[in-house]
């Protein structure tokens, strides 16, 4: 028998939203990606009988009883209409693959972020939903495929459950205004983060809106400047914050990246991507010739997390034995990461 997963009319908070867009559940148990299935004509026999009754039951769920308007913002009601609303782009996406088209709009779907970012405990709480990571993807404090990225990220290397140490830190070199991927993501590991931008790009006032709607924040502790929440510390800008109750600072350090080797820090997650040889990038080869000096900056028998895209200058061959590697969906091509865990005996 063939069922398909968005079927659940009443979203548990157990249900994987992110499953709903890349997965159809065959009765054999397997799980295919979108781009296998829609070369096979069965699905679309499948989905004829099937999609009807599921989609109704969906659909039924939104709209049963007469619901007031407060209700829009109840969690299992925003839920639901997620789950909808990917179900619908999705299929439409299918016809367009089977006619041999790509990229299709569901690679560019943004995807809630569910907890298991942050922490094993409760995986299925969504702590950004879709409309708020659509938003910061708009306001480029974020990528297209980074709502896949993440899920992907986490399951591989789940978070973990006990709060970061005092001065445990993630380095982002050439960060541009690219913050909050490497927030989601180096939560559960590190309490400061450097981002590295030595460019004219001006602050990211508006990280504070996005920031504010993840789950876990808490900006009261947060001090203002002049009415901003970015605090001027000679070459750099900090945003103090709580997040799980653990004191955070982001840094926004407008220095050349190197100046990053000089600071006794605790590196716990090294984080680049975006950088290149011309076109503004830095050339700096962090990812090869730099590593082992960044990787002095980690305390002898510590591990820390990694993920890059690799550029400029490719991954040195110790950095690629140890990484894993993800290709997620961006809006030219697809893009290529590596990522794993390493210590400082590596070289
Ligand atoms: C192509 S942008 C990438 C930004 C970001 N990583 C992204 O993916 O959106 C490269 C950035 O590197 C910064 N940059 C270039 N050379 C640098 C250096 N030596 N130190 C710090 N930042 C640098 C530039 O100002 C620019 O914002």
């Amino acid at each position: 028998m063939t069922s398909i997963s968005v079927g659940r009319c009443k979203p548990a908070r157990g249900a994987a939203l992110t499953e709903v867009t890349c997965c159809l559940k065959l009765g054999q148990r397997k799980c295919y990606s979108w781009h296998v299935f829609a070369s096979r004509q069965l699905l679309f026999r499948r989905l004829h009988t099937r999609w009807p009754k599921n989609g109704y039951l969906v659909r039924n769920s939104i709209f049963h009883g007469s619901k007031p308007l407060g209700k829009t913002y109840d969690e299992d009601q925003k839920r639901r209409l997620e789950v909808y609303d990917l179900f619908l782009k999705c299929i439409t996406s299918l016809f367009f693959l089977v006619a041999g088209r790509k990229p299709v709009a569901s690679d560019c779907v943004q995807l809630p972020i569910s907890g298991m970012a942050l922490s094993n405990t409760h995986p299925s709480n969504t702590i950004l939903d879709q409309g708020s990571v659509l938003e910061a993807v708009n306001l480029g404090l974020m990528k297209v495929g980074d709502s896949r990225l993440i899920p992907e990220f986490s399951r591989s290397i789940p978070p973990p459950d006990i709060p970061p140490v005092e001065g445990s830190a993630l380095f982002y070199p050439s960060a541009g205004s690219d913050l909050l991927t490497p927030i989601i993501l180096g939560l559960p590991y590190c309490r400061e983060f450097f981002f590295y931008d030595n460019g004219s790009a001006p602050i990211p006032l508006l990280l504070e809106k996005t920031l504010r709607r993840l789950r876990g924040v808490d900006l009261a502790t947060s001090n203002r400047f002049q009415g901003r929440r970015w605090r001027p510390e000679g070459a750099e800008f900090v945003f103090s914050f709580d997040h799980s109750g653990v004191p955070r600072s982001l840094r926004w350090i407008k220095q050349d990246n190197k100046e990053f080797l000089n600071r006794n820090v605790r590196l716990s997650f090294y984080f680049h991507r975006g950088d290149s040889w011309g076109e503004g990038g830095s050339g700096q080869c962090w990812d090869s010739d730099l590593f082992p000096k960044l990787l002095t900056r980690m305390p002898s028998g510590e591990s820390c997390v990694f993920l890059t895209d690799g550029e400029p200058g490719g991954l040195h061959d110790a950095v690629r034995a140890k990484s894993k590697e993800v290709r997620v969906p961006s809006l030219r091509s697809d893009t290529r990461y590596f990522y794993g865990l390493l210590s400082s005996e590596v070289f």
